[in-house]
């Protein structure tokens, strides 16, 4: 199969200051890190800090607030969950952001309907700050995108949708894997529950997946274009066992459960997991991050 390493013709602008364009310099997997080479050195912030005419709008503050509560949230061991104060603190914040504090506007070429799809053009992310505890993260989605269902381990996750329309689906185990492995070997399918199965518009409130419930697996498919902010607790690490594993799902219906199956609440949903290789259309384009920059401010 041809293999398309062009990003297609997207490009997304992100204001800070004057009009900029994110330029595709590397081809990046979801899960992977992202390494995006510097084609802009720091010059570029001194300018828009000091010539003012160019400078329209301050550091949006939402954006700094973010980071600042991140920080504060993340800094335990690796994996721990935050507590419920935190979530809340980081869902107001999260709630409250609008495009243009990452430097989008919903007029940019990309999210306009008559953008027209390009056979398979591929989601695009940038990492706007990434640290071991945590990282906040962008994705383009051109309509009829997909991020294929994939899961998070031990990480707590906080997705905003920012711009557009899309349908989330998202899964919880039934089973933690010790259990599910004892049980169920050598079966390839692993019984999960249904946690939404819904479209979201925004502006719309901020999801919350932690590393056993609220979804863990996730999929996401976009009617329009649309622009997702994460922030990943802790992120995607291969080397401390944070992989992502990417899986397609069977209808409940599709294998029998066994003596030994869980007791199905009448309420649930229920769906097989498989897990698969990456898929192809989860191969992402990677862009740098030319919107407002955060401020690393001392402890
Ligand atoms: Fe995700």
């Amino acid at each position: 199969m041809k293999r398309d390493n062009n990003i297609g013709g997207v490009s997304i602008e992100m204001e800070q200051g004057g009009d900029r364009v994110g330029h595709v310099n590397k081809v990046i997997g979801y899960g992977k890190r992202v390494i995006v080479k510097k084609r802009k050195p720091y010059h570029h912030h001194h300018r828009r800090i000091h010539n003012k005419k160019t400078v329209p709008n301050k550091v949006p503050k939402a954006l700094q607030e973010l980071f600042v509560s991140c920080r504060e949230t993340f800094k335990g061991p690796g994996g721990t969950v935050p507590s419920p104060q935190d979530v809340q603190k980081l869902c107001h914040i999260l709630d409250s952001m609008k495009p243009e504090d990452v430097g989008l506007r919903s007029d940019l070429q990309f999210f306009k309907p008559e953008n027209i799809v390009k056979e398979n053009q591929r989601v695009t992310c940038t990492t706007i700050y990434s640290c071991e505890n945590f990282s906040l993260c962008l994705f383009f989605l051109p309509a009829k995108g997909v991020i294929p269902l994939h899961n998070h381990p031990e990480m707590t996750v906080f997705s905003k949708l920012l711009l557009g329309q899309m349908h989330i689906k998202s899964y919880d185990w039934v089973d933690s894997e010790v259990s599910h492995n004892l049980l169920h070997q050598p079966s390839q399918f692993r019984l999960a529950r249904l946690k939404a199965n819904n479209v979201f518009t925004a502006p719309c409130d901020t999801s919350v997946l932690y590393p056993q419930s609220g979804g863990n697996i996730h999929e996401f498919t976009a009617i329009t274009p649309c622009a997702v902010l994460d922030v990943l607790g802790p992120p995607y690490s291969k080397d401390d066992g944070r992989d992502c594993s990417f899986y397609r799902d069977h209808p409940y219906t599709a294998f029998p459960n066994g003596e030994s199956g869980k007791v199905k609440e009448e309420n649930d949903s229920y769906g097989w997991l498989e897990e698969i290789e990456m898929p192809e259309n989860s191969q992402m384009d990677g862009i740098e991050y030319l919107g407002p920059p955060i401020i690393e401010t001392a402890l």
